[in-house]
């Protein structure tokens, strides 16, 4: 990091100098890093502009799950969520994330019942009675990337999915009570973790969150099973997903050899995950894409 002098002008973009703006915090950084935790970079942090361009995007994001939610039902393609993802998306004047990401083919991700996440829509996959389908939307608009996903049940399902599918939810504001600034991504993830555990399940390990913003998928990895105190430090102004992938069995996974994306549990039973984009505040946090 290039060394800035107090009089400069802060490398965060508010005119001000650096002495009067974020020299404090740079010294309250750099403690923490020398206590040996890790600290987000300066591009981590985002201005209040960027911050309102995430928040932009996220309304879009947020506009586009209600509109699925308002059309999802049984006997329909998930072909024909896709369609609606990118029409309502564009029609608000987004562009779909996920479309062209990694190759990926389509606009949105579906994943049904044992589909962990990553499953691509297809006419051939059609919604059943009882099915859990995870949708995951992630919106690019004006330059800044959004990403949130909800957890649909398609009329009635057994007790057990309907519990996965609540406490899958309940894990993600557990997490959120945790997010404060100068606290650690550990601390939420111990929260989320915890919350799992007593209700029998497990939490994926090999597939997290991310900082976004600026990037779809931005650092660091956040994982939901890391212990209290440990990861990144929490500041002011980062943004990041909470995603935990809750699983009613084993948190082991595979990925579908055939398309290369879908991933699936190990043991075949069900799976749940809810999406927030989330802003660290000087108090808490913010919600930005739900
Ligand atoms: N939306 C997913 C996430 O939460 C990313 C999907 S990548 C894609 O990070 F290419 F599959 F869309
Ligand atoms: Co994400």
């Amino acid at each position: 990091m290039a060394k800035v002098e107090r009089n400069d002008p802060c490398w965060c973009g508010s005119g001000k100098k650096y002495k009067k703006c974020h020299a404090a915090f740079d010294d309250k950084l750099k403690a923490f890093e020398l206590q040996g935790h890790m600290v987000p970079d300066h591009e981590l942090i985002k201005t209040p502009e960027q911050i309102a361009g995430i928040r932009e995007s996220g309304k879009v994001n947020i506009a586009v799950l209600d509109y699925v939610a308002e059309h999802i039902r049984a006997g329909m393609s998930t072909e024909e969520i896709d369609r609606l993802v990118e029409s309502k998306t564009r029609e608000l004047g987004g562009i779909p994330a996920p479309l062209g990401y990694e190759g990926f083919p389509k606009s949105v991700c579906t994943s049904i019942n044992d589909q962990v996440c990553h499953g691509i829509p297809s006419e051939d996959i059609i919604l059943q009675e009882g099915d859990i389908v995870n949708v995951d939307v992630s919106t690019l608009y004006n330059g800044f990337y959004s990403d949130s996903s909800r957890m649909f049940i398609i009329g009635q399902t057994t007790p057990e999915k309907e519990k996965l599918v609540r406490v899958a939810k309940e894990c993600i504001e557990k997490g959120l009570e945790q997010v404060k600034p100068w606290q650690f991504l550990g601390d939420m993830s111990e929260a989320v973790n915890r919350h799992a555990q007593e209700n029998g399940f497990s939490i994926v390990v090999d597939i997290g969150g991310h900082g976004i913003g600026l990037e779809f998928h931005e650092e660091p990895y956040v994982c939901y099973v890391a212990p209290a105190g440990t990861e990144m430090l929490m500041v002011p102004g980062f943004v990041f997903t909470i995603e935990p992938m809750v699983n009613a069995g084993t948190e082991d996974i595979y990925i579908d050899d055939n398309d290369g994306w879908g991933v699936y549990t190990e043991d075949g039973m069900p799976s749940a995950q809810w999406e927030v984009t989330v802003a660290v505040t000087e108090t808490g946090y913010e919600i930005l894409a739900y």
